[in-house]
């Protein structure tokens, strides 16, 4: 069993380089399924989920070659079976995208349902209605997705929330439909905007991602080609939170500052420094923080993956600070661990309130989640004596070397095995 123990308050300094983003990585990966080239994605993160997807194309008779720890290389031409492994693919959510992925090629898919996360129920019903409005038929049978057209029709499709896995899933099936989809209502992360710019390189024709209308005209055949993933807006912003709570001082490089303006926006209301460059921030206090209220939304307003780490953030504030989660039904389960370490909240459905000014003392703490995971570390950063966090191989999943990147912000972190 693997823990991550911290001395905290310690200002934390310097610069930290951003790696590619997660949610772009594992929709691209999946993604290159739909190629007939040969396809080099470079800036992925080296993560266990991208590892994973890897394995998962492999699987389907893919050749896939990591040309060094952040550059995948994939031969997709060989891709025969349109069934993905239970075993590999049930352990990720975001193996949903090989359905899209497969539908669009073969006019068939099988996937594994996808698991929940710790923040409650996660259905995929607006993928599946995507995927029949396209002229698909889908199933669930044995924990199996099964998704059958005989042919793809380009379809005018509304979504009721702007999801980013149905909006993702939808574009990768209608880049063959016959005719020209229309997704109203779609979700604009840069996640979105991310994947059909690399559909696009390899021959898809999409306009319109990160706007309200999407719009895809099917075409015969996608080509293969080279394509570099965005930075981490999540990771990112974990760093400038970091900078804020330990009250240190760090330029957060290989970034695009657009992709942050929600949170620095927030941070600018706390009482923070914010200097913006064309590829990096420099975050530090400007004074006391001080305490202000968040909602999470959609893009482009605040991520919900952020969540868990602003509240941590604002705990620790002079002032009441409310936070609203307006994305998932359950997402403060980490609130429970972190009240080990001394923060406050009260939580009422998806509201938390907190007081503020919470001291934060070390304590023996677990990740529930991936962002609760990274919400943890933070507070272990600020609190005073030793932090112990179980279940890391969540934070494994989304944040590459953080334990070597932090470090080398001068925070006392280390990863330690301890036999059961
Ligand atoms: C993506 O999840 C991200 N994951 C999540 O990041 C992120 O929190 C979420 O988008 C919102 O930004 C990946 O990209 C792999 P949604 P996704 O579909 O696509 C409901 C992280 O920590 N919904 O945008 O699954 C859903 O329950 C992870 O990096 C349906 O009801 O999220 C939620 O309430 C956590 N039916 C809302 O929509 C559906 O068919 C938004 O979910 C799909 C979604």
């Amino acid at each position: 069993m693997e823990y991550i123990v911290i001395n905290g308050q310690k200002p934390l300094r310097g610069k930290v380089s951003i790696g590619g983003a997660k949610n772009a990585a594992v929709a691209i990966v999946p993604a290159v399924v739909a190629s007939s080239g040969i396809c080099i994605i470079e800036n992925l993160p080296a993560i266990e989920d991208v590892a994973k997807l890897a394995i998962a194309i492999e699987g389907l008779g893919a050749k896939c070659r990591f040309l060094d720890k952040t550059t995948l290389e994939v031969d997709a031409s060989c891709i025969t079976e349109y069934r993905a492994d239970y075993e590999v693919a049930a352990q990720m959510r975001a193996s949903y995208y090989l359905l899209g992925a497969l539908l669009g090629r073969f006019g068939k898919a099988e996937a594994p349902m996808p698991g929940g996360c710790d923040f409650g129920y996660r259905p995929i019903d607006y993928h599946l209605k995507g995927f029949e409005a396209l002229g698909a038929t889908c199933e669930m049978e044995h924990g199996m997705v099964k998704i059958y057209a005989e042919k793809l029709t380009g379809a005018h499709i509304y979504l009721d929330c702007p999801s980013v896995g149905a909006t993702i899933n939808i574009m990768l099936a209608a880049v063959f439909a016959e005719g020209v989809t229309q997704i109203e209502n779609p979700a604009r992360e840069p996640y979105v905007v991310d994947t059909a710019n690399f559909l696009n390189m390899m021959g898809a024709k999409i306009t319109g991602a990160g706007t309200e209308t999407i719009r895809i005209s099917g075409v015969e055949k996608l080509g293969g080609g080279r394509y570099t993933i965005i930075p981490d807006p999540i990771e990112t912003g974990t760093y400038m939170i970091a900078a804020a709570i330990t009250d240190g001082d760090i330029t957060v490089e290989n970034i695009i500052p657009k992709h942050m303006d929600h949170l620095t926006a927030k941070l600018r209301d706390m009482n923070c420094i914010v200097e913006e460059c064309e590829n990096s921030v420099r975050v530090y206090r400007g004074g006391p923080l001080t305490s202000c209220d968040v909602k999470t939304s959609y893009y482009p307003g605040f991520p919900t993956d952020l969540q868990p780490q602003m509240a941590t953030l604002l705990c620790t504030a002079s002032g009441p600070s409310v936070v609203t989660e307006t994305v998932f039904n359950n997402r403060f389960q980490y609130v429970s661990e972190l009240k080990r370490l001394g923060a406050s909240f009260k939580v009422e459905g998806r509201t938390a309130v907190s007081k503020g000014s919470c001291v934060l003392t070390g304590a023996q703490v677990a990740a529930t989640d991936l962002r609760a995971g990274a919400a943890l570390v933070l507070a272990g950063l600020a609190a005073k004596g030793e932090t112990t966090i179980g279940n890391i191989y969540h934070l494994d999943r989304g944040y590459e070397c953080f334990e070597e990147k932090f470090r080398a912000l001068g925070a006392d972190i280390k990863r330690v095995s301890i036999n059961e």
